[in-house]
């Protein structure tokens, strides 16, 4: 008997009008250390994205700024020709240096350019989702992000994107994007250690749009991971899984992308996203991002 639900934790949400699983999975981690190159293991890069698409996960988070190129290519060799059900979701927005750096590349032109590499490196004739990334390596900047979203806009009205989003963006520039084109989800840093976001994630809620979490695992400080260790301890589950359920209980708008470049890993964090929590539980968990 498989040890796997028959569905996936928190099942569905509509992105437009494609339906995808609420739990996905982002493959930054596929590239080499810092993102930067191929990874280490080829074919475990590509193992652990045939087992996504195996356990049932119809949402794939990524950017040819990954690697550059890396993961891209790396979902088209493992991927293609890609079930019906499979969105992949990518960004534009920014590029890599020799360095490893990410410098920003939102002219119109650099937009128009990434779509187009980002079609050829996936192989496919249209985007079903690009976010406009923003922002820098610090979080969001404020600013106005008029010409590279209307850069887009004009490319899904050429029939190259089905739907927009933004990333790392501010609440006021989610407004500003609104304002000239649809949106069907934000991309931006949040966690149970993590909450700037609280207030735009509800807002975004009443208004159908999806919020997806990146770093959905990371960047907890030492107090905040060990309070999440004596609560998962008690739950006998591991701190990635009380991280990811709690996201799934937080919203019904939340997406998940965590990252893995690891089977086994991606496995535990599908059945740890499963995890239930009671209202207490959460009480106690909402402290922790207090
Ligand atoms: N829009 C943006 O600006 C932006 C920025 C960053 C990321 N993203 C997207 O968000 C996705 C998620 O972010 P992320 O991958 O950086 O961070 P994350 O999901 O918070 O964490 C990934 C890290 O957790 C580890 N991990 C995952 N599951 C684990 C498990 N069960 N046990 C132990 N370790 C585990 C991974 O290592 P292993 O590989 O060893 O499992 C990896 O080091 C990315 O893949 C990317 O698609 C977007």
């Amino acid at each position: 008997m498989s040890i796997f639900p028959a569905s996936l934790p928190g099942g569905t949400w509509t992105l437009g009008d494609l339906t995808v699983t609420r739990f996905g999975y982002g493959a930054m981690q596929l590239a080499g250390p810092g993102v930067m190159g191929p990874p280490a293991d080829h074919d475990g890069a590509l193992a652990v994205l045939r087992e996504v698409v195996e356990l049932g996960i119809t949402h794939i988070d990524t950017s040819d700024a990954y690697g550059p190129r890396v993961t891209n290519q790396l979902i088209r060799e493992a991927l293609h020709p890609y079930p019906e059900a499979l969105h992949i979701v990518t960004k534009v927005g920014a590029t890599r240096d020799q360095q490893g750096g990410w410098p920003p590349a939102r002219q119109p032109e650099d937009v128009r350019r990434s779509v187009h590499e980002n079609l050829e490196a996936l192989g496919l004739e249209v985007l079903d989702l690009v976010n406009l990334r923003i922002g820098d390596a610090q979080g969001p900047r404020p600013g106005s992000l008029d010409e590279p979203f209307e850069a887009l806009a004009e490319l899904q009205r050429q029939g190259l994107i089905r739907h927009l989003g933004v990333s790392n963006a501010t609440a006021e520039q989610v407004a500003e994007a609104r304002a000239i084109a649809p949106i069907v989800c934000v991309q931006n840093l949040y966690n149970l250690a993590y909450r700037q976001d609280d207030e735009l994630i509800d807002e975004l809620a009443e208004q159908g749009i999806a919020y997806v979490p990146f770093f959905p695992l990371g960047g907890f400080s030492p107090l905040q991971s060990s309070a999440l260790s004596t609560v998962a301890a008690r739950l006998d589950a591991t701190p990635m899984s009380v991280a990811l359920a709690w996201l799934l209980h937080r919203s019904p708008n939340i997406l998940l992308i965590p990252g893995t470049s690891s089977v086994a890993h991606l496995r535990e964090n599908v059945i740890g996203a499963g995890l239930s929590l009671s209202d207490e539980e959460l009480a106690e968990l909402d402290k922790i991002g207090q």
